[in-house]
């Protein structure tokens, strides 16, 4: 598979839409071929899940169930979208990817780790991001801009306590494995933000035409 695939990951409302938007327009500009989607979501099913998992009228919506459908998303999130991507060389910017299971429902809802990586590993098939940018933002900070912008949905609107488990589950993943994740702190305005991220992508991809010459410009 000669693409390369990078996951943007983090609490809620760490800002991972806007920075994928403008690492895309970036390598666009350079010329490349950039594929840009998300989690839970990038397919007609996964949409259709994503919708049931955030509304907040699924109340009754039980822990396995979740995490079932999280996976189930995700399998044809894989087969349907990154795979072929990967194959045709391009770039694939992912907002959320398993790591998010791992944190959200491993340690936000305390759900036994070893089957979220077991039912997890039959749904990625194999997949793996070659580096994962992880956005860092307090908690409440986050909370607070979804709330700026609107109401929060099922997952939003669980608990601090939650909230913060589920940092703690990102920081962990970041510390196992240190050379996947890049962890940025987020809680900066945009363009320092986004300076830093272009900078992390840039090394990886290996190449200095990738300099951010206008210093982080709008991208
Ligand atoms: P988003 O709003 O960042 O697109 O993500 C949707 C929500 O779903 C967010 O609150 C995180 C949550 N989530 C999980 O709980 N488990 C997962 O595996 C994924 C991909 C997202």
């Amino acid at each position: 598979m000669s693409g390369f695939f990078i996951t943007f990951e983090g609490p809620d409302g760490a800002g991972k839409t806007t920075q994928i938007n403008k690492v895309a327009g970036k390598l666009r500009q350079l010329g490349k071929k950039v594929a840009v989607t998300r989690e839970p979501g990038g397919t007609k099913l996964g949409e259709a899940i994503r919708n049931i998992l955030l509304d907040p009228q699924q109340n009754n919506l039980c822990s396995e169930a979740e995490v079932l459908l999280y996976a189930a998303a995700r399998a044809q999130h894989v087969v349907e979208v990154i795979k072929p991507a990967l194959a045709e060389g391009k770039i694939v910017l992912c907002d959320r990817f398993l790591d998010s299971s791992i944190a959200y429902q491993g340690f936000g809802r305390k759900l036994n780790l070893d089957i979220i990586q077991t039912v997890n590993r039959y749904a990625v098939a194999g997949i793996k991001p070659d580096l994962t940018v992880l956005l860092d933002v307090p908690v409440t900070v986050g909370l607070q801009r979804i709330k700026s912008k609107g109401g929060l949905d099922r997952i939003e609107s669980e608990k601090l306590v939650f909230h913060e488990q589920v940092r703690q589950g990102f920081y962990q993943l970041s510390r196992q494995e240190p050379d996947r994740f890049r962890v940025i702190d987020a809680s900066r305005p945009v363009d320092v933000v986004s300076r830093q991220v272009w900078q992390v992508v840039a090394e990886r991809l290996g190449d200095l035409q990738y300099e951010d010459d206008n210093h982080g410009g709008t991208g």
